[in-house]
C-alpha cells in the first residue's frame, strides 16, 4: 500500500542515486515547503547537503532562532546562516514602491545566496520545494498574484549557477507535503506553518522601511500571532498578521493628546492564496489583540481590521 513512508524511502533512493557523491544547496526560508524537501534530501545524503538561510532582517521574531533549533540543533544539518540586515535595510532606505521593494530584496537575495555558495566546492544540485500545484501553474497559466505582484524566491538561479534541480516534491499536494514533514520528524511549528511571502515585512509597512518601523510591525505581528494561536485559531486561518500603515492619527491616553501610528489587522481563510476571504475572527479575540497591541506596542494607537477580499483586494497591502 502507498504511505507516506514508502515515499518517503523511495524519494530518498532516487536523491541518492540522482546526487552519487556531488554535493547539493537548498536555499531554507522555514516554510513548510522549503523545510520538508530539505528534512528529506538531508535523509537521503546528510553532510553533502548544505543549507542556506538568509537573514534579510525583515523577518519575524523568532523566525530565524527557530530554523536555527530544528535544523542545526536537532536535525543536525549543515546550515549557513546569513545575517544580511545591513545592505538589505540599506538598500530599502527611502524606498516606497511595493514592486520596487520586491526587486531589491529578490535581488540582494540572490546575491547573498550566490556569494555563499561560491565558497562550498563540487555542487552541482540546487534543492527546491515545488509542489504539484506549482508544475501544474507553470505549465498551464499563471494566477492573478503570479502576474500582478513579481514573486521572487529563487526562480533564475539554477540556470545562473548551471545547477541541476531536484524536486523531491513535485508530486505532491501541501497535504501530503505535511504527513511527509511529520514523517520526517518536523516539529508542527514547521508543518503547520502559515506562508509568509518572500519579501518579509517590507511589504507590511506601508512607505519605506525603517528599524524603528520593523519594531512596532513586530511587536504587533507577535501579539496577533499569539491571539490567533490562543484562539485555536491558527491552523483555519490561510494568513494572519499585522500591517503598518504609514499614517499617524489623534488619540488620547490618561489626559495626554497621542499622535501616534495605525496597525491594520489582516486574517484570510482561502485554500490556495488565489482567492480569499476575510475572516470572521470572533469580536473577543479582535478586541484582546486591539487592547494588547495598543497597551504593549510603543508608539500605536489605534488598531483597525481589514474586511476586504480577494478579488478584488489582495491578501498582503502592498
Ligand atoms: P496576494 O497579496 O498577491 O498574496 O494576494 C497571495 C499570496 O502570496 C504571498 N505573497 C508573496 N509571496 N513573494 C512571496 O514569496 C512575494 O512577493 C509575495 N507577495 C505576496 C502572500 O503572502 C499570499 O500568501
Amino acid at each position: 500500500t502507498w504511505t507516506m513512508r514508502s515515499y518517503a524511502d523511495s524519494a530518498v533512493e532516487d536523491i541518492r542515486r540522482q546526487v552519487g557523491t556531488s554535493r547539493v544547496i537548498c536555499a531554507l526560508s522555514g516554510g513548510v515547503d522549503s523545510s520538508v524537501a530539505a528534512a528529506l534530501t538531508h535523509r537521503a545524503i546528510g553532510d553533502q547537503l548544505t543549507c542556506i538561510f538568509v537573514d534579510n532582517g525583515l523577518l519575524r521574531t523568532g523566525e530565524r532562532d527557530q530554523v536555527q533549533k530544528t535544523f542545526a540543533s536537532q536535525l543536525h544539518l549543515d546550515l549557513r546562516i546569513l545575517d544580511r540586515t545591513k545592505p538589505f535595510l540599506a538598500a530599502l532606505k527611502n524606498v516606497t514602491d511595493p514592486e520596487r521593494k520586491r526587486k531589491i530584496i529578490g535581488r540582494l537575495f540572490i546575491k547573498s545566496f550566490e556569494a555563499e555558495s561560491k565558497k562550498l566546492k563540487n555542487i552541482k544540485y540546487l534543492v527546491q520545494g515545488t509542489l504539484y500545484p506549482d508544475v501544474i501553474e507553470s505549465v498551464s497559466f499563471k494566477g492573478p498574484s503570479a502576474t500582478i505582484k513579481t514573486h521572487h524566491n529563487v526562480g533564475g538561479l539554477p540556470a545562473r549557477m548551471r545547477l541541476k534541480l531536484i524536486e523531491p516534491l513535485r508530486e505532491l499536494f501541501k497535504d501530503e507535503v505535511r504527513v511527509l514533514g511529520k514523517e520526517l520528524g518536523l516539529p508542527d511549528e514547521i508543518i503547520w506553518r502559515q506562508p509568509f511571502p518572500g519579501p518579509g515585512l517590507a511589504i507590511r509597512i506601508l512607505g519605506s522601511v525603517t528599524k524603528e518601523r520593523l519594531m512596532i510591525l513586530r511587536g504587533a505581528e507577535t501579539i496577533v500571532d499569539q491571539e490567533i494561536r490562543s484562539a485555536g485559531l491558527y491552523r483555519e486561518i490561510w494568513q494572519a498578521f499585522a500591517v503598518l500603515l504609514p499614517i499617524r492619527t489623534v488619540g488620547v491616553m490618561g489626559d495626554q493628546r497621542t499622535y501616534e501610528h495605525v496597525v491594520a489587522i489582516r486574517a484570510v481563510t482561502s485554500l490556495d492564496g488565489m482567492t480569499a476571504d476575510w475572516a470572521k475572527i470572533p469580536n473577543e479575540v479582535l478586541g484582546r489583540m486591539s487592547n494588547r497591541i495598543i497597551n504593549e506596542v510603543k508608539g500605536v494607537n489605534r488598531v483597525v481590521y481589514d474586511i476586504s477580499s480577494k478579488p478584488p483586494s489582495t491578501i498582503e497591502w502592498e
